[in-house]
């Protein structure tokens, strides 16, 4: 199973719709996907759950906070099967395609766990390796094997979770919204990911190699089937510098994404707008022949 995380810690960017899009998109091309919510918002949960479903069956017992629960004792879960669930109107829509499409649930108090752990590997430095590894250990447990890909969901936030993210991960995607202040947001993240993956390295966890990274832009404002020249001179600038990016965009439809969360099915599936569509599966075929190029 390939792992890859939707990672930026810039808010509102698109992240969640991206990581719900390529899931269905994948999942309709006979894929086995697993999504995983890192985000204490659960915004992809309730893209796929009703909020009834989510408080009711999933937080008692099936989220990602279960797993990092007790971590490093006894009582500490050993496999991550029993967490996951699958959505039921997407499971609907998928059901002649062959694949599959499950998730691993978020919880609201998520951030706060992030906090305890990271305030007690400050008490004990030796738990690092523990702390950092635990999604990586859940996701290349032999039960999943199964699946073709997990895609993580990350908060907008470079805490003890998203790290856990990106040392589980193949592949990160960067969702970017082409404007001035993004572009020291990837310069940013890419720093934070250096110094993660040496420090990680640097505490014998790993070794891990920093994975590779792209750049998707999203909420892109097209005319005449081409973004509009502010957005275009960005885009350039960014390529410029020689940071990776996706040839596909997203373009902005606050019309047709913002509503989409509401019905349990992503926007691929939902056969609203066809251009709209097409782009989305473009994005799909691009990221399948990226990752493909990933070493296995
Ligand atoms: N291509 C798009 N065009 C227009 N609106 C979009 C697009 N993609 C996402 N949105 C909207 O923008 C808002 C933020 O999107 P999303 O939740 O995917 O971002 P995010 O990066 O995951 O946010 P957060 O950092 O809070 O997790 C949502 O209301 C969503 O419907
Ligand atoms: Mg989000």
């Amino acid at each position: 199973m390939k792992v890859v995380s939707v990672i930026n810690h810039k808010g509102g960017v698109g992240k969640t719709t991206l990581t719900a899009n390529l899931g269905a998109g994948l999942a309709a091309r006979g894929r086995k996907v697993l999504l995983v919510d890192l985000d204490s918002q659960a915004s992809l949960t309730v893209s796929f759950f009703t909020q009834t479903e989510w408080t009711d069956g999933l937080l008692p017992t099936r989220t990602i906070k279960h797993w990092y629960d007790d971590v490093g004792t006894a009582n500490a879960m050993e496999d991550m099967t029993p967490l996951i669930v699958a959505p039921p109107r997407v499971h609907t829509r998928l059901s002649r395609s062959g694949g599959h499409l499950d998730l691993i649930a978020a919880h609201r108090d998520l951030s706060d766990v992030d906090t305890a752990l990271a305030a007690g590997l400050l008490v004990d430095p030796g738990r690092f390796g523990l702390l950092h590894r635990r999604l990586r250990d859940g996701l290349s447990h032999k039960s999943l094997a199964e699946y073709d890909i997990a895609l993580i969901d990350c908060a907008p936030n470079f805490g003890l979770i998203a790290k856990n993210a990106v040392a589980a991960s193949d592949m990160l995607l960067i969702p970017t919204k082409p404007d001035y202040l993004s572009t020291n947001g990837i310069d940013s993240l890419g720093l934070k990911i250096r110094t993660f993956t040496e420090e990680y390295n640097a505490h014998g966890a790993g070794p891990i190699d920093r994975p590779p990274a792209a750049v998707i832009f999203t909420m892109v404002q097209n005319h005449d089937g081409k973004p509009i020249e502010t957005q275009r001179s960005v885009i350039s600038r960014i390529e410029a510098r020689g940071v990776p990016t996706f040839s596909t965009t997203i373009r902005d439809s606050k019309s047709v994404y913002g509503p989409a969360p509401e019905h349990g099915v992503p926007v691929i599936l939902g056969g609203t707008g066809r251009a709209l569509t097409r782009e989305l599966r473009d994005l799909v075929s691009e990221f399948s022949s990226r990752l493909d190029r990933t070493a296995a």
